[in-house]
Order: structure tokens, then sequence, then C-alpha cells
């Protein structure tokens, strides 16, 4: 693959220097022309919209379904990720007064408040369970998990990738844990699709939501719910809309349909798909690993940091956390500024948390200007 070529397949001017897929992916040129077209067919009448669009969704569908291992019946396009975990915070029947909420600390801040708000309001208790950064191996993970569950513990929700240290969760080892004793288990997903092979159905969760604007690089407001039959009817619906049926709830008549919004977005998906497996989801996969490797050794090298995401493949991908040594948040954003580089960070008690997350369009080239950046600065 000629990596250098890629970056020309995307809006991203040849200056900036883009590390953070892991809050937005762009879109390639592809999916923004799909999308586009469509909303210029539908304003063409607007009248037709609706069987216009429903053919088009339903093509993604059937490829989305296809490529993330889900049954067509067992999702909704949604619009991201928080708004997923807030359909299942709030509309989980099974959840109330008496009742523990198990999750972990390296959960998206967005979520930990949609399930701190639905506590409130149902009465019942949140329980955190500590994963070290880096942890020493999977089993680790499970067996803090397992040793966090009470009688009480009904619901466990836990990322499949973390946002602050891009670890892998182990999700499938966890599920079954949580199965043995019930436990209703919500995955937020919204690193994975794109990111790494997926097989949702086959993780054993209960609940998954799946951002495709991250690493599919779909457009930006495209994302998917996903749960299997038993778990379905767990949830009352999130938004009352047309598919509602008083006497004859279903999980497509009560998600599907949240009123008017703009339905090119979901149906430009599949043109992400597109674009992904015209390159080989695995290969995507490997050279995520291999940038985030040369950044593992090029910014873990710069003295006093420590990396908080394990080295193991089966653990982490594309996205890398680092403990630098703290430094003057200032002269790190010019720095930074000077160079167009876009990356989260931030200061940390003892440290400046940097997170690293590169895709199919960086090169290692950005990496060493990106450690150029945070010697300058830390030199002053
Ligand atoms: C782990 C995790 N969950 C949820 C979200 C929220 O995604 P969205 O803004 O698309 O709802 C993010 C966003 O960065 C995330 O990293």
């Amino acid at each position: 693959m000629e990596w250098s070529s890629v970056r020309g397949q995307f809006e991203l001017p040849d200056d900036l220097v883009y590390l953070n897929n892991g809050s937005f992916g762009p879109s390639p040129k592809v999916v923004l022309d799909a999308a586009t077209a469509y909303l210029r067919q539908v304003d063409a009448n607007p009248g037709e919209m609706l069987s216009v669009y429903r053919g088009k969704v339903q093509e993604t569908k059937t490829r989305l379904g296809a490529y993330a291992g889900m049954a067509e019946d067992d999702f909704v396009f949604i619009t991201n990720v928080t708004v997923g975990m807030n359909m299942v915070s709030r509309g989980l029947r099974n959840l109330g007064e008496g009742d523990e909420l198990l999750t972990t600390n390296l959960e998206y801040g967005a979520v930990d408040n949609a399930w701190e708000f639905a506590a409130r309001h149902k009465g019942f208790e949140i329980r955190r369970v500590e994963i070290p950064s880096p942890p020493d191996d999977a089993e680790q993970i499970v067996s803090l998990i397992r040793a966090g569950f009470t009688k009480r513990t009904r619901v466990l929700s836990f990322s499949h990738i973390s946002t602050k240290t891009g670890l892998i969760f182990p999700v499938a080892e966890i599920c079954a844990a949580a199965r043995e004793r019930g436990i209703v288990t919500v995955v937020d997903g919204a690193h994975a699709p794109g990111m790494i092979p997926l097989d949702v159905s086959s993780l054993g969760c209960d609940f998954y939501a799946g951002n495709c604007h991250k690493w599919l690089c779909a457009p930006k407001g495209t994302a998917f719910l996903w749960s299997h039959d038993a778990a379905q009817a767990l949830l009352d619906p999130f938004i009352v809309g047309w598919g509602w049926e008083r006497d004859n709830e279903t999980y497509l008549g009560n998600f599907e349909n949240p009123g008017t919004h703009c339905l090119a977005l979901p149906a430009a998906v599949a043109h992400a798909i597109g674009y992904q497996e015209s390159i080989g989801r695995d290969v995507i996969a490997a050279r995520g690993r291999e940038l985030a490797s040369y950044g593992r050794a090029v910014i873990g090298s710069i003295p006093g940091t420590r990396i908080l995401t394990p080295d193991n493949p089966a653990l982490a991908n594309s996205l890398t956390a680092f403990a630098l040594p703290l430094i003057d948040q200032e002269r790190l954003a010019a720095e930074l500024a000077t160079r167009r580089i876009v990356i989260p960070n931030g200061p940390r008690e003892d440290h400046t948390w940097l997170r690293l997350s590169s895709h199919v369009y960086n090169m290692p080239w950005e990496i060493d200007l990106l450690a150029e950046a945070i010697g300058a600065a830390i030199a002053g």
C-alpha cells in the first residue's frame, strides 16, 4: 500500500497534522461526494424524500450489518454514541432503587454523565472498578471486573476501546463473566468500528453502541445501537414517534423513526464501508498498529514519559496515550499550533496527558513533528 497517496483522498490540507482521529474521523472525498449528492437529489423533490432514502438507508443497513456482524433487525441508526448510551441508560426498565451499575475508571465523560443522570432519577447506585494504565494483561482486567460484581449489580457498562488510554477491553470474556451472574452488559463501542475488525453479535453483550463517524470515517452524525432479541425487550423507547404501537411494541418500531432527520448521512455510511474495504480492514488495523508502535518508540522515548496503553496488540491498536512530564500548557499549545498539530492533551495531577491517534491518512513524519513540538515545549 502506498500510504503517502492516501492523504490526497481526504480534504485535509497538506500543512495540517491531524493526529486526533479518535475524536472525529475525517471523511474521504468519495464519502462526502456521496452524502452531498444524496442531499441534492432529495432537495430536487423533498416530497419524495422518504421513498428515496428508505431504499438507500436499507442498502446501508445491509452493508453495515455484514461489515460489523449484526442482523439487520437488531440495530438502528442513531446520530452518535452519546445518544445510544442515553437510550440505554434512560430506557432500561430493570434498573432502579437498590440496584447497582458497575462501570470503570476509563470511560468517556459524557457517558459517565448519562449514567449519573439516570442513577439520580431511577435511584440506583454506581460503582467503579479501577483498571490500571496499563493493565498487566486481559486476565487482570476480567478478574478486576469480576471482583467488582456484588449481589446488587444489575448492569455492567464499559468501553470496547477506552477514550482515555486506547485500551481494548476483552469484551467477550467480560460479558461471559457478567452473563454467568445474569448481569446486563452495555458496551460503548465508539472507537471500534473501522479501527479493528468487528463482529458485534459474537461479543456476547446485550447492548452495543458504535460510532461510524470516527474510525469508519463516515459523515459526522452516524452511529448505531445494536441489541439482541431478548435484550431489546428490556428497553423503553427514548423518543416516542410513529413507530411506537401501544399494544405491540417492537424494537425497530420503537427506535428506528425518531422524526425527520438527515438521512443522507446514514445513507453515505455504505460508501465509507466501501472505502475501507477498498483498502482492507485487516490492512487498516495493521497500519494503525504500525503507526502506534512508531509513536510508542518516538514519543515514549521522551525522558520522563510513561506509556499508558498496553503494548500487547490484543489490548490496543491505533490509540496510544502518554503521561508526559508536566509541561507548561500554554507553551505546549503554542508549539503545537506553530506546527499546525491537532492532538488532545492536557495537564493531569503530575503529568501532561496526550493521546495519539493515527489513521490511514497519517505518516510517521507527523509523529516526528509531534515529538519536535513536545521537545521544544519542554525545553522552553
Ligand atoms: C469512548 C467514547 N464513548 C463515547 C463517545 C462519544 O461519541 P459521540 O460524541 O459521537 O457521541 C466518545 C467520543 O470521543 C468516546 O471516546
